[in-house]
């Protein structure tokens, strides 16, 4: 009887998840809650939405399953792992404690100040007037974060000091974002490529699961409106290992150090948002879990046992990790919806989907099924990741598998893993002039 494992989500991560779970352990039973269209051709979808904790305790006390992997950060900053845990379950992600790592921007980088970790000069404000005598005090662009989840939105960039006048009234005066918008954090731009890390973390211990380049833009050339993630790819050039080292030194170490020190231990997946600035690696932002759409093409290019790598993490037991990347390369394409990520259409059928090359597969992230076919349901439809032993036919047998798919008002950039437009960004993927 194999493990048995439900995962939490309904992404092209969760998706990745449940699809590497199954590639490692066959004999896997996995539930998903509550899926989508594709995880369940390959897992029992349980129909309790990802935030609905009470609900999924409940089922977990019922059903008493081997493992469950939270996916997204939410359930995790609700309490799920800590009412897992105590109910017995073994559960994988962080504390609600720990989950401020990426829950409250304040938290956050007043710890990281007082570790001495890399971060943009930064000062946090609740009142607006001293907020604006801050702004007209630096000579430097600034961006301007509200302190809470604010549905990817609550990350303003300033060109000019009247933007960023603009930006702190809007959080403090206006409460365009309710309690989440306060405290603002005010930190100094600043720019070069951005790099998503990723860390397996158990309390001070960590091993690094490797680093991907996602393409935060809705349009090619880094243009339009942020999203949740266009694209990504693995390995990146630029992450070579004296800097991955410098990171780990740097940033994920003294990281683990501070929240153990704050009472918050840090159990699952860290990700570093890093921005590799003329002056070295900062850190931009913090996430407690996988990158979506990272964790698509991370998934694909790893060695070793998931589950066995997850529950090490859970037993404080990291010496024993074999997963770990393989050197292969991944690109992953994401295909959207007309209008994404502003308002956009759903319900169209999609086609395609079978027969794709070999090396390619298809993380679904909204979709759903009925009768036997599939319908888009969100923003984001599917992850088209193609994978080989370099990043040039990784990228081909991507897009050759994203242009074989269709579906009503479908969008896609075309440029993901083209090194120079990976190259030049800023703060929030803004091209430089
Ligand atoms: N790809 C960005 C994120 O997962 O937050």
């Amino acid at each position: 009887m194999g493990v048995t494992v439900l995962v939490v989500g309904s992404g092209g991560r969760e998706h990745a998840i449940c699809w590497r779970v199954l590639r490692d352990r066959p004999d896997a039973k996995i539930y998903c809650a509550p899926g989508n269209g594709g995880i369940g051709t390959i897992a029992t979808l349980v129909p309790i939405g990802a935030s609905a904790i009470d609900d999924l305790v409940e089922w977990a006390k019922t059903q008493q399953p081997d493992l469950v992997i939270v996916g997204p950060e939410e359930p995790s900053a609700l309490g799920l792992v800590d009412q897992l845990l105590s109910a017995g379950i073994r559960a994988f992600g962080p504390s609600a404690a720990a989950a401020q790592l990426e829950v409250s921007k304040a938290w956050t980088s007043s710890l990281l100040q007082r570790a001495g970790i890399p971060i943009p000069r930064t000062a946090i404000f609740d009142q607006a007037v001293d907020a604006h005598n801050y702004v007209d005090s630096r000579e430097h662009l600034v961006v301007v974060k509200a302190d809470g989840l604010a549905l990817g939105k609550g990350v303003l960039v300033c060109s000019n000091v009247a933007e960023a006048h603009s930006a702190v009234d809007l959080l403090l005066v206006e409460r365009k974002f309710g309690d989440a918008g306060s405290p603002i954090v005010i930190q100094d731009r600043c720019f070069g490529p951005e790099l998503s890390v990723f860390a397996l973390c158990a309390g001070t211990d960590f091993r690094l699961l490797g680093a991907a380049r996602d393409y935060k833009r809705a349009y090619d050339g880094n243009t339009g409106p942020n999203t949740g993630g266009m694209g990504a790819y693995t390995p990146v050039t630029d992450a070579r290992p004296q800097l991955l080292q410098e990171i780990a030194d740097r940033v994920i170490g003294p990281t683990l150090e501070a929240t153990s020190r704050a009472g918050a231990p840090f159990t699952g997946i860290l990700y570093a948002g890093i921005m590799l600035t003329p002056n070295g690696p900062v850190v931009i932002e913090f996430n407690v879990r996988l990158g979506d759409p990272e964790a698509q093409v991370i998934l694909t290019t790893s060695s070793g046992d998931f589950v066995s790598a997850i529950e090490l993490a859970i037993d404080g037991n990291l010496q024993k990790v074999d997963f770990s990347p393989n050197g292969s390369a991944a690109v992953c394409v994401v295909l959207a919806s007309k209008g994404y990520p502003n308002d956009y259409d759903k319900g169209h059928e999609i086609n395609g989907l079978d027969d794709l090359p070999n090396g390619a597969l298809a993380f679904h992230a909204g979709t759903e099924t009925s009768s036997g076919s599939v319908y888009t349901s969100g923003g984001r439809v599917l992850s088209i990741v193609g994978h080989s032993d370099n990043i040039h036919s990784a990228k081909r047998l991507a897009y050759r598998a994203a242009r074989q798919i269709t579906f009503k008002g479908v969008h896609m950039r075309t440029d993901i893993a083209t090194s120079e437009i990976s190259t030049l960004t800023d703060t929030n993927g803004e091209r430089l002039k």
